[in-house]
């Protein structure tokens, strides 16, 4: 067999490409956009695209599964539970495909997106057993895939990680991130075992009760651009420009250079609608970093725009998105809302029921799928 994992730094993200040197056919699961990486490697060992699968539907990036899968002639796959609008070969759990000598199993194993599935790989002439198991974001190094990203589910992933621990120690576990924001507590590391993730994943150690807790408290903020980038890989839209692919150099400002910002600037909070309502600059525009390039045509490009979260990270990525999608005139605001209160300047606090409002009418992608089926 032949097994190559490719990591993008940049999005934290693994892909793989898995191929029967018997009878050259190969499978890439969880491509990325930059598909001509793959084109290459399979030209040079002269491999015959047979299956392009997606482990989910992704949400923190634009997937190039349709891309492969149509430009090789392949087939596209997913679970047949996938909510997607566009044509695709539905897994079930226990189905098994084959690559020349080489089987590859289904499980599916919902918890971070209901269509969930991790591919066990058996290459029978070295063993009737699994060698390793591709956990798209089921299993990850050091953590789970997060619950929160539309359609997921805590109790699921308990399930699905029951059982996936319940395979050899052995079995080599290849994730699909080693960093990013689908996880909480990625170790870093791209691979993984089983009986590693056994002994030492903290997740794994925790009974159902506390697992179930741990997962739904503390919950990061929604990626930025997720709600764009989700339904372009359901193909309710074409948006792969939402994804971040420039390493835009940005000015960051501190609080002073924001409370003497000129009249006409336009400062835009890109928190999640429940943190601005807590409180936040007198006069900022609350649109959270998930919905900032659905939501792009609110943001004039004419006035200096002033980006600000709760410490300066989130707006620091929104800020390079923005240069990246030709937005001149904008910066970071260093410290963010937490910086600005701590030197006691003045805060607008929201009722709470605005802030609800805001957080439903912000998710107009998951209504708009709810009510879509193919
Ligand atoms: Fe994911």
């Amino acid at each position: 067999m032949y097994f190559k994992q490719i990591l993008d730094e940049r999005n934290g993200c693994a892909s793989y490409l898995i191929a029967s040197r018997q009878s050259h056919e190969a499978a890439i699961v969880d491509p990325s956009i930059v598909t001509d990486q793959y084109d290459a490697l399979l030209q040079e060992r002269n491999f015959t695209l047979r299956y392009v699968f997606d482990t989910h539907v992704h949400a923190d990036h634009v997937s190039g599964a349709r891309r492969l899968a149509a430009q090789h002639g392949a087939t596209l796959c997913l679970h047949e539970s996938a909510m997607v609008r566009y044509s695709f070969r539905g897994l079930r759990d226990g189905e098994e495909l084959t690559l020349g000598q080489l089987r590859l199993r289904i499980w599916h194993t919902p918890g971070h997106r209901p269509e969930m599935i991790s591919i066990l790989v058996i290459n029978p002439p070295r063993s009737p057993e699994p060698s390793m198991v591709l956990t798209g974001d089921s299993l990850l190094v050091g953590d789970v895939g997060r619950p929160d990203f539309g359609g997921g589910d805590a109790a699921m992933q308990y399930e699905s990680l029951s059982r996936l621990l319940r395979l050899p120690d052995w079995v080599a576990v290849f994730p699909g991130h080693f960093e990013g924001p689908c996880g909480k507590g990625m170790c870093g590391r791209p691979s993984t075992t089983i009986g590693f993730e056994r002994l030492y994943n903290p997740l794994a150690r925790l009974d159902r009760e506390p697992f179930l807790a741990s997962l739904v408290s503390s919950v990061p903020a929604r990626p930025l651009n997720i709600t764009a980038i989700e339904a372009t890989n359901r193909g309710l839209v074409d948006l792969p420009w939402a994804m971040l692919t420039l390493n835009e150099s940005v000015e960051e400002v501190d609080v002073d250079a924001l409370e003497a910002r000129s009249p006409d600037a336009v400062v835009l909070d890109v928190r999640e609608p429940e943190e601005y309502a807590h409180g936040h600059v007198p006069g900022a525009i609350s649109l959270p970093q998930a919905d900032v390039a659905t939501r792009i045509s609110e943001i004039p490009r004419d006035r200096p725009v002033f980006a600000i979260c709760q410490a300066g990270m989130r707006s620091l990525r929104v800020a390079q998105f923005l240069k990246q999608m030709g937005y001149e005139n904008v910066v970071s605001v260093r410290g963010g809302t937490e910086a600005w209160r701590r030197l006691g300047k003045p805060i607008t606090v929201e009722d709470a029921n605005i802030a609800q409002h805001r957080i439903a009418e912000s998710d107009w992608t998951h209504a708009g799928v709810l009510s879509y089926s193919i």
